[in-house]
C-alpha cells in the first residue's frame, strides 16, 4: 500500500479539552497540507494526545505508545509523537521509556508541530505560555451536531491533588472574538450545540469580554440553539452571575459542578476554596434561578487524611443534592502536586470500598432523577442513529439526559423533536415523538 507522506492519525485520551486540542491540531496540520488517515496503520505521522490526571491514564497511554513503536519496524519513516499533558508532565523521561519516540509536545506548542515532524532529531516543545498561544487559530470541525470550543486554557487554582496547573500552566482566557468566530465555523459545518470548555470556565475574562458577555455573544451565533459549558467552579457562581445566566434561553439547564468531597475538612485540605455549606448554597442558588436544573459532579474518594466521618459527609451531601450523574474516582497521588507529599492514609481496599459506596448511592440517585422524567414531554436534539437498531435515534434533552426514540419519517442529526418519555432502561430514557 502506498502511504501518503503527509498523512496523520491522532489517538486522543483524557478530557474534552484534549478532544478539542486534537481538532485544533488537525487544523494546524491541514493548513500545512496534511491529511487525516482512517487508521494509524495508514499514517506517516502518528500522534497520541495524552492525559496525566490519574496514574492509570498515563499507564494506558504509555502501553499504547509502546505498541505503536512497532509500526517503525515495517516503516522506519513513520514519525511518532506524544502530545498533551503527559508530554508536559514527563518531559525528556519519555524518551527513556519509549526509545522510538520522535518528539513530545506540550499543550501550548501545537503550532510548532509541522516543524517538529520535519526535524531529524528527537525533540521537545514544552513550557506554558502566559497568553493564548492559539490566537487566530481554529479547530477543525468534524461536522458533529455538538461541538467543543475552548474558551480558557490552564488553571489559576492549585487544588492539592491536581496535575493540570502544572501541565497546562496558568489560566489564559481566549479572545471572545476568536471564540465567536470558531462557534460560527462550527455552526457552518452543522453544529447546533456548543460546549464551552475551561478548567474554571465561569472565571472567563478576556480583554473583549467577561463570562456573561461570552454567553450572550455565543447566543447570537446563527445556527447555535444550545449552549453548554464545563467545568464551572462553585466559587464564581455569585447570585448576580446566576441570575444573568438564567435570562439566557440558549444556556441549557444543566450544570456540571464538581464537588470532590462533602467534608469541609477534606475540601480545605484539597484547597478547593469552598466548604460544604458554600457548595450547597451555590446549588440552592442555581436551583432557585433555574427550576429543575440538572446538576452533575466529580467526586474523589480516599484523599489523604479522609476519615470515615468525612466519607459519610460525602454520602450525606450526595443525598442532600441528589446529583443527576457523577464521575467518581479513587484518589491517585500525582508526583509534584501538593498532596503527593502527604502520606497516603487510606489503603487501596478501603479506598475502593468508599468509592464503591459512592458509586452505588449515585446509581440510586441517577435512576431516581431519570424516573422522575417518565411521562414528561421533552425537546430532544437528535445526535445519531442508534448503533443497535437503525430505525432508532439517540438524542439529548436540555438537561443532557440521553433519550432513544423512533423519529417520524426522515430524521437528520441536529433536528429537535418533541418527545414524550415513556420509560427508563438502565441509564437511558425511551420516548415517542409527538406531532
Ligand atoms: N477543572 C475541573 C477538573 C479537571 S480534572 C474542576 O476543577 O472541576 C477532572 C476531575 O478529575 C476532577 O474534578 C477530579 O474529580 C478528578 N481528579 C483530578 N485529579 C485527581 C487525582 N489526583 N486523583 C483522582 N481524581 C482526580
Ligand atoms: Fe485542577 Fe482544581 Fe484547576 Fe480543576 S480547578 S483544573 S481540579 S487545580
Ligand atoms: Fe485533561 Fe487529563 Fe490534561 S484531564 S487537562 S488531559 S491531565
Amino acid at each position: 500500500m502506498e502511504i501518503n507522506a503527509k498523512s496523520y492519525f491522532i489517538l486522543t485520551y483524557g478530557c474534552q479539552m484534549n478532544e478539542y486540542d486534537s481538532s485544533l491540531v488537525e487544523g494546524i496540520l491541514e493548513r500545512e497540507g496534511y491529511q487525516r488517515a482512517a487508521r494509524f496503520e495508514e499514517a506517516e505521522v502518528v500522534l497520541v494526545n495524552t492525559c496525566s490526571v490519574r496514574e492509570k491514564a498515563e499507564e494506558t497511554a504509555i502501553e499504547k505508545l509502546r505498541n505503536l513503536q512497532a509500526l517503525k519496524r515495517g516503516r522506519p519513516t513513520v514519525k511518532l509523537g506524544v502530545l498533551g499533558c503527559m508530554a508536559e508532565n514527563r518531559k525528556e523521561a519519555l524518551f527513556a521509556s519509549l526509545p522510538k519516540l520522535d518528539f513530545a509536545i506540550g499543550p501550548d506548542h501545537y503550532a510548532e508541530l509541522p516543524r517538529l515532524i520535519g526535524g531529524a532529531e528527537k525533540s521537545l516543545a514544552l513550557g506554558n505560555c502566559p497568553d493564548d498561544p492559539y490566537r487566530g487559530m481554529f479547530a477543525v470541525s468534524g461536522g458533529a451536531v455538538s461541538a467543543f470550543v475552548a474558551v480558557q486554557r490552564g488553571c489559576n487554582l492549585r487544588c492539592a491533588y491536581c496535575i493540570v496547573p502544572s501541565t497546562r500552566g496558568p489560566e489564559k482566557s481566549r479572545a471572545l472574538a476568536d471564540i465567536v468566530e470558531e462557534a460560527r465555523r462550527m455552526a457552518g459545518r452543522g453544529a447546533v450545540e456548543v460546549t464551552l470548555l475551561g478548567q474554571t470556565v465561569n472565571a472567563y475574562r478576556a480583554q473583549d469580554g467577561n463570562w456573561i458577555d461570552l454567553l450572550r455573544a455565543v447566543s447570537q451565533v446563527e445556527g447555535i440553539r444550545r449552549i453548554r459549558f464545563t467545568s464551572p467552579h462553585p466559587r464564581y457562581f455569585t447570585a448576580g452571575i446566576v441570575a444573568e445566566m438564567a435570562e439566557l434561553p440558549k444556556v441549557m439547564p444543566h450544570m456540571h459542578l464538581p464537588v470532590q468531597s462533602g467534608s469541609s475538612t477534606v475540601l480545605r485540605a484539597m484547597r478547593r476554596q469552598y466548604g460544604r455549606d458554600q457548595y450547597l448554597a451555590t446549588v440552592a442558588r442555581l436551583r432557585a434561578a433555574i427550576p429543575d436544573i440538572a446538576i452533575t459532579t466529580d467526586i474523589i474518594a480516599g484523599f489523604p487524611g479522609e476519615s470515615e466521618e468525612d466519607h459519610l459527609a460525602t454520602l450525606s451531601l450526595m443525598r442532600e443534592v441528589r446529583f443527576d450523574q457523577a464521575f467518581m474516582f479513587a484518589y491517585s497521588p500525582r508526583p509534584g502536586t501538593p498532596s503527593a507529599a502527604l502520606p497516603e492514609t487510606i489503603d487501596r481496599t478501603e479506598k475502593i470500598r468508599r468509592l464503591e459506596e459512592i458509586i452505588a448511592l449515585q446509581l440510586e440517585h441517577t435512576r431516581e432523577r431519570l424516573d422522575a422524567r417518565v411521562g414528561a414531554v421533552e425537546e430532544v436534539l437528535l445526535e445519531h442513529p442508534s448503533r443497535r437498531e437503525a430505525r432508532e435515534w439517540v438524542g439529548r434533552t436540555p438537561h443532557f439526559r440521553k433519550v432513544v426514540l423512533v423519529p417520524p419519517g426522515e430524521a437528520r442529526p441536529g433536528q429537535i423533536v418533541t418527545v414524550r418519555i415513556n420509560a427508563r432502561r438502565g441509564q437511558v430514557l425511551w420516548g415517542e415523538t409527538l406531532p
